[in-house]
């Protein structure tokens, strides 16, 4: 009886034993399995140098085709220049939202889905120069609220969104050098109000009515201590190679009253919502149909004409006037001079009398 308890005892401290081994088996092979996880989650791509300090994450001269698909979720700065990347999908970070800095430069990259930046909240430096890009739609950015600065210089952009929708209150460097540009619209400039360094080198300048407007705008933002780099005209022929803020104003007509189809057409062709500066024609574009009257005309011989008329009028006017008063103060003065003469004839009269008469008594004295 009492073995036969003893062993049932024991029985169950076995088991009790056992069941607290295996589960601490268990639990050793959940912490294994987590610590492998982990490390497939954390752990640094292939190709790529992780920095676990600094979360960044470097990738760059890889020979990369696209982004590395498992790249640490905390990565801060992910460094992808010098590959051949050509085309990014939509979301192409998802995995890696706390973004603040993503270089992107000396890529294949020609074209970039809308939603490409999509969820980098937090991206502040976002460059892309020394690619193929050909234009950019204002899409693009409205997921990158944060971005300061800007880089897309040393690609084929031939025209970039009218505007961007939104503000990006935030940007202080905007780099479209060695681009393919012919103008810019203010609207775009104006949706950047904190933009402290602008630079827009090496493009093809159109400096025509349009340009007129980054003109004025460049103007104010110098004065006001931004700083730019020079924008060269490339066309038309009369101001090539001449500077755009060296040309005076004067000699800018002004531009043809926007027709308003044309606008709207635009704005459905880049996506842009709003569009609170229509542009004028010039836009679906081969860029070649010349607008003539948009040209910048060195001698704007109508505008002379028009001059020559206004003065011509005017000058009768006043000429007319003067003549007017000229001729009031003459009669006024012959009349008063008239008066006058009445007046000093009457007296003069009346004091010659006496003599008359004198004269008279002499007259009449001397024949008698
Ligand atoms: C661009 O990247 C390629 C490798 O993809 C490299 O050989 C070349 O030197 C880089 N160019 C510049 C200007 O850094
Ligand atoms: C982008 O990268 C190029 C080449 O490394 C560099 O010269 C440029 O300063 C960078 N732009 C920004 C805004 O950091
Ligand atoms: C701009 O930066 C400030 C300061 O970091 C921040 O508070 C603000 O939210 C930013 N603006 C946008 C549109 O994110």
């Amino acid at each position: 009886m009492s073995s036969n308890a003893d062993t049932a005892y024991k029985l169950v401290l076995l088991s009790l034993s056992l069941s607290l081994s295996l589960s601490a088996v268990g639990d050793l092979l959940l912490l294994c399995g987590v610590i492998v996880l982990l490390q497939g989650v954390c752990g640094c791509p292939e190709k790529c140098r992780c920095h676990s300090s600094s979360h960044s994450v470097d990738c760059s001269q890889q020979g990369l085709a696209e982004i590395p698909s498992d790249l640490p979720p905390q990565t801060l700065t992910l460094h992808l220049q010098d590959n051949q990347i050509q085309q990014l999908p939509a979301f192409a970070f998802r995995s890696v939202p706390q973004l603040t800095t993503l270089n992107l430069c000396n890529n294949s990259l020609s074209n970039l889905a809308p939603g490409a930046f999509q969820g980098l909240h937090h991206l502040k430096v976002l460059n892309l120069t020394q690619n193929s890009l050909h234009s950019l739609e204002s899409r693009l950015f409205h997921s990158l609220p944060q971005l300061r600065e800007l880089d897309l210089s040393s690609n084929n952009i031939t025209h970039l969104p009218t505007s961007l929708g939104k503000v990006w209150e935030n940007l202080t460097v905007f780099a479209v050098q060695q681009n393919q540009l012919q103008q810019l619209d203010r609207a775009l400039l104006e949706s950047m109000p904190s933009v402290r360094l602008l630079f827009l080198k090496d493009n093809l300048w159109k400096c025509n009515c349009h340009l007129l407007s980054l003109k004025l705008w460049l103007e104010k933002f110098i004065y006001k201590g931004g700083i730019t780099d020079s924008v060269i005209c490339a066309s038309p022929d009369t101001w090539k190679g001449k500077e755009l803020l060296k040309i005076p104003h004067e000699l800018y007509q002004p531009c043809p009253f926007p027709s308003l189809d044309v606008g709207s057409l635009r704005g459905q062709q880049l996506g842009s919502a709003h569009q609170p500066v229509p542009k004028p024609p010039e836009s679906h574009s081969t860029g070649e149909r010349d607008h003539p009257e948009c040209e910048l005309k060195p001698k704007p011989r109508p505008a002379n004409l028009r001059h020559a008329v206004a003065t011509v009028i005017i000058t009768g006017v006043v000429c007319g006037i003067v003549c007017l008063m000229m001729l009031a103060a003459a009669i006024y003065g012959c009349t008063y001079a008239a008066v006058t003469a009445q007046y000093h004839g009457g007296r003069l009269a009346q004091t010659n009398e006496p003599v008359k008469m004198e004269g008279k008594e002499l007259y009449d004295s001397s024949p008698a």
